[in-house]
């Protein structure tokens, strides 16, 4: 199977063995502590999961800031993203500032229990110039509009770095139990399915048949013996579909378009940074780290409005050095209705041209589903444009 990113073995942090963990929980208990962002919790899920092998905790400000400006770790491994503790002033109490170890406590779960705990290495204050910096060259923009920026703009400005242990898989596990998998758990599917390649398909929307499209061109143009689809379970921006939803509405598209036995309907439990280019190359690594050999970048991957052109998420990959990752790319031409051919294309393969292309936006079909009607035939499979049609439905009637 393919090695993890700059790894033997996969290195999950969670603690797994039962007693060791429930010491650690009781430990973290009386540990001084601080409430973390939904990103750092975020981060503390995929650390525990096995996805940021071979991360072994939080980055303090040098790592995150060469992290940001040239894609390395301190020993030259490529990383795309800074993966940061930031706390603000009212977290760092003496009790912190004195301790060796601390808990961190989950902001996403009743109670606020401790999710990790951290040996802390620095506590460093992140300059404004520094964190202009950090935000400039992840997200490509400091715009705070942009719906990813303020998560790490407005989070404080002291980073808390070191490694951690975790506990637990925050809400994830207790959520979404048939659908949010650990990369050891997708690593030990994939052998147990016999699969040798594996393209895996990142996604935070219901599938539309675009996207059905596009697993089923990827499959057949890798040769894979599988898909793995791979969704993201975290936090969204407002307006997006939330993940049990599209969970049930790609499992009814699964259940009826594709042969049985060849795709794996997973997810993952991080929040959408929409950072377009740059998190496209993060979902490369944690899908690497799963065990798949091919990752399918699309039209404007990990997008959101117009901050990114529709393929830079692709471009990227030729930016990167070439032994940066094991994975292969696949990288899908839009996708969409043809008239003419009276099917799905992808337009690289299609000889008409745009006014043979149907297409809506997610505006219109979001106006179309809560007026009750469902999507049109070329956009969604029946049973998919019934389940977003109750839940918009739903939400108009609450
Ligand atoms: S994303 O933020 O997770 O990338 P989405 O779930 O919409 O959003 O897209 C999942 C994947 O499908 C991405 O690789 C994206 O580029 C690709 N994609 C979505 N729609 C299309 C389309 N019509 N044509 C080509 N690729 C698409």
């Amino acid at each position: 199977m393919i090695k993890p990113h700059g790894a033997e073995t996969l290195q999950p942090l969670y603690v797994s063995d039962d007693a060791q963990r429930a010491e650690l929980t009781k430990a973290a208990e009386q540990l001084p502590s601080v409430l973390i962002s939904s990103g750092a919790a975020a981060s503390a899920v995929m650390l525990a999961s096995g996805y940021f092998t071979p991360l072994t905790g939080y980055m303090n400000i040098a790592e995150a800031t060469r992290v940001a400006a040239d894609m390395k770790l301190p020993n030259g491994l490529f990383w795309p993203v800074p993966v940061m503790n930031i706390v603000p002033d009212e977290q760092l109490t003496d009790a912190v500032k004195n301790a060796d170890r601390i808990a961190l406590r989950d902001p996403n779960v009743d109670g606020n229990p401790p999710i990790a705990v951290m040996q802390v290495s620095a506590i460093e204050t992140l300059s404004t110039e520094q964190k202009q910096l950090l935000i400039e060259k992840t997200f490509g923009t400091t715009d705070p509009e942009h719906p990813g920026v303020p998560a790490f703009a407005d989070v404080g400005n002291n980073v808390l770095s070191g490694p951690i242990e975790v506990l637990n898989y925050s809400y994830f596990r207790e959520d979404f139990p048939d659908t949010f998998r650990t990369a050891v758990e997708i690593r030990e599917d994939i052998a147990a399915r016999g699969w040798d390649t594996v393209v895996a398909f990142q996604t935070r929307n219901p599938m539309h048949r675009a996207h059905e499209e596009l697993c089923k061109i990827a499959q057949r143009e890798v040769n894979a013996d599988g898909v793995l689809i791979h969704m993201l379970l975290g936090k969204l921006k407002p307006g997006d579909i939330p993940a049990a939803v599209r969970d049930a509405s790609i499992r009814a598209m699964v259940e009826h378009y594709f042969p049985e036995n060849t795709v794996s309907i997973t997810g993952y439990g991080f929040d959408m940074l929409y950072a377009g280019p740059r998190e496209a190359l993060l979902h490369a690594v944690f899908r690497q780290n799963c065990g798949a050999t091919h990752f399918i970048v699309g039209r404007d991957h990990a997008g959101a409005g117009a901050y990114y052109d529709k393929f830079d998420a692709q471009d990227i990959f030729d930016e990167i050095p070439a032994d940066a990752l094991q994975i292969g790319i696949f990288r899908g031409d839009w996708t969409v209705w043809c008239n003419k051919c009276n099917e799905i294309v992808m337009m690289r393969d299609c000889p008409h041209g745009d006014d043979d292309y149907f297409n809506i936006s997610g505006t219109k079909q979001r106006e179309i589903l809560a007026a009750g009607e469902p999507l049109p035939p070329e956009i969604a499979r029946p049973e998919v444009a019934e389940i977003l049609m109750e839940y918009y439905q739903s939400e108009a009637n609450a």
